[in-house]
Order: structure tokens, then C-alpha cells, then sequence
């Protein structure tokens, strides 16, 4: 096993610090530069496998980079029995803000963030890749002491796959399998559910779930759950098809408009990305929203006591006995 610095400092510089989340790929912990004192965000997976999706996803990042909503990255190696990736520290994630507003969101704070989230989408489309994880969890809010805390960070590319080629701009050929294709099964496409290859408008049919998520607070498969994963898939994909008709039922028409639009896209068709925010912004205008950043959470209400945030996320509560284990394990290699 090859040793790791005696202060456990990746790349010489970045500190471990307290778990963040432990997600399907690896643990993240807040760190620290040790130097500058910068804190950072320090993504890890166990260096098992030749294949990493932790170094594809690094990769990614360095390509991504520097567009608005893409955090930077810092570093990316390998450290003791780990593969180690160093980006942004961020805020919380909107999984946790919906969980923080008691699950539910306004109609204003929804075409907010619809309207970056439709950039962050189009933007990752334009380099020629696919997201292939749509969900609140993988996206992010600029921390609050940052120039931009409006900002929605796109994250977690641990999945992302080229769809068409860069340099002729043709498109990966259409497949389908037999089984279900990559992601999470709660926001994944109804194509996906059906073992066909993914390309942008997948990506966006994640997106309308997880707006008709925010506003209906929740969805009719939320609570399918098998022992058996392979089941699991199966059930929620009978419930999305059986639910399609009515899963807007209530809601404004955009969002009728926007699902179905986007459950009828081909299989090689650009999204209109420009005319789906325009979409949302001519709801706002109807409704007298500006568009002024100001979401639920950062609207404190009248005779509401502000709630302390006991921890950064639940699922990060459950997960930090195993992402303090991998934090022991690292200080044990070093
Ligand atoms: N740069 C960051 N700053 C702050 N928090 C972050 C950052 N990166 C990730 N997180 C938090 O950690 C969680 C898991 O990160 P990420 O999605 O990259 O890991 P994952 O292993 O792919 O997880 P999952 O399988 O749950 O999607 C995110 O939902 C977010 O709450
Ligand atoms: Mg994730």
C-alpha cells in the first residue's frame, strides 16, 4: 500500500476534514487547503476497481470547469488505497433544501431554479455530454458566504457519458437492452426504465420529475421500494407509465406543457432549451414573479424562528458512521 502524507494531506495540501455525504460512488468529506485555508470539498472511492469512476468523473470536471454552475476542481489522484478528487466546497444540496422547507416549494422558488437548471442541462449538452443523474441530490447551491449564493451548481458526473461525437458532432447510434439503464430509478426517464440508450431528452424528462417533485412534494413511486433493486425498477416504471396521464393534474399547464413536450422528443432531437425557460418565464410574468433569487429558504418568514441546521443532510447523518470508517481507514494507510 503506498503511504499518504503523515498529515493526511492530499496532494500535499488538502486536509480531510468532517463527512459530508457517502453517496452511491464514494464518500465526500469537507477539507481544507493547509495552506491557504481555502475549505474545499474532497470526494473519495476505494482505488479497487481499474476501472474508477471517481478519475472519469475527475476528467469531466476538468473539461466542465469554469462555466457558470460548474464547480472548479483542484486536484485529482490517487492516495493510499484511495482514488481522490478536490473541488469547490459547496452548500447544501436542493435534496436538502426540499427536506429543510418541509418538502414543499413555491411556485417562485421552482421557476428559479427551473430556469438554471435549464442552463446547467443545455450547458453539459452543448460539451457533448449527458447527465445520466438528474436529481436534487446533484445539484448544488453556491455557498452562502459566496459573490453568487443564487447560483445552482450542477454536480456528480460519476455517470455522465459522451452522446455524440465532438469532432464529427454525430450521434451515438440509438440501443436498446433489456434492462434498465444507469441512474436513479425515482427521477429516471421512462426510456431509461426501458433499457434504451440515453441522450439529452432523458436528461430533461429527469428534470420535469424533479420540478413536479418540488411541486407536488413528492411522486406517486416514491415510496415503491423492493428488497430486490431489479424489482424496485420495475414497479416504479409501471407506476410512472400508469401515472403519466395524471401526474400534472393541478399543477399549471407549463408544467403539463413541459413534460409532454418532453416525453415526446426523439430520440436525437435538440431540446429547445431557450423556448422551455421562456416557457417558465412567461409563468412567472403571469404570476408578478421577478426573477430576484429569492427562494423559500433564504426568505425568512414572518414569526418563523430560524431552525438551526443540525447537520448538512439526513442521509449524510446515516451515512457518517461509514464515511467516518473510510476517514479512519485513511489515517490507518497513512
Ligand atoms: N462540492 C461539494 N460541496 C458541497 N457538498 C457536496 C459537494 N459535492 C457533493 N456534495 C454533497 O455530497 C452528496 C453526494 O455527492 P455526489 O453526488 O458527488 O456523490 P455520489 O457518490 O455520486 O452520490 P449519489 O450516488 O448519492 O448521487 C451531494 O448530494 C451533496 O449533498
Ligand atoms: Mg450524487
Amino acid at each position: 500500500m503506498s503511504r499518504i502524507d503523515t498529515d493526511f494531506a492530499f496532494g500535499g495540501k488538502y486536509r480531510v476534514e468532517e463527512a459530508i455525504a457517502n453517496g452511491g460512488c464514494g464518500a465526500v468529506f469537507q477539507g481544507v487547503h493547509t495552506i491557504a485555508g481555502k475549505e474545499v470539498a474532497i470526494k473519495l472511492e476505494p482505488a479497487i476497481a481499474k476501472s474508477s469512476p471517481l478519475k472519469q468523473e475527475s476528467k469531466i470536471y476538468k473539461t466542465l470547469s469554469g462555466a457558470p454552475g460548474v464547480p472548479w476542481i483542484m486536484w485529482s489522484g490517487k492516495a493510499g488505497d484511495f482514488n481522490v478528487m478536490v473541488i469547490d466546497l459547496l452548500g447544501p444540496s436542493l435534496e436538502e433544501l426540499f427536506r429543510m422547507c418541509n418538502r414543499h416549494f413555491s411556485l417562485k422558488t421552482v421557476l428559479l431554479l427551473a430556469d438554471q437548471l435549464l442552463s446547467r442541462i443545455e450547458y453539459i449538452h452543448s460539451r457533448d455530454l449527458i447527465h445520466r443523474d438528474v436529481k436534487p441530490g446533484n445539484f448544488v447551491m453556491a455557498k452562502s458566504d459566496k459573490d453568487s449564493p443564487h447560483l445552482v451548481n450542477i454536480i456528480d458526473f460519476g455517470l455522465a457519458k459522451k452522446y455524440r461525437d465532438p469532432r464529427t458532432g454525430a450521434h451515438v447510434p440509438y440501443a436498446q437492452e433489456d434492462q434498465h439503464g444507469v441512474g436513479t430509478c425515482l427521477f429516471a426517464s421512462i426510456n431509461t426504465h426501458l433499457g434504451v440508450e440515453c441522450s439529452r431528452r432523458d436528461d430533461l424528462e429527469s428534470l420535469a420529475y424533479m420540478l413536479i417533485y418540488f411541486m407536488r412534494g413528492t411522486l406517486p413511486w416514491r415510496k415503491i421500494r423492493d428488497p430486490d433493486a431489479e424489482k424496485t425498477w420495475n414497479l416504479i416504471r409501471d407506476k410512472k407509465l400508469e401515472t403519466a396521464e395524471f401526474l400534472t393534474v393541478g399543477l399549471p399547464a407549463e408544467f403539463d406543457i413541459f413534460y409532454k413536450y418532453v416525453r415526446g422528443l426523439e430520440f436525437d432531437d435538440l431540446p429547445d432549451y431557450d423556448g422551455l425557460r421562456g416557457l417558465f418565464r412567461g409563468l412567472a410574468e403571469k404570476n408578478g414573479f421577478d426573477y430576484d433569487w429569492a427562494f423559500d429558504w433564504s426568505v425568512p418568514k414572518p414569526n418563523e424562528r430560524k431552525r438551526k441546521r443540525k447537520c448538512r443532510s439526513c442521509h449524510a447523518c446515516s451515512a457518517a458512521a461509514e464515511a467516518a470508517k473510510a476517514a479512519a481507514a485513511i489515517r490507518r494507510a497513512s
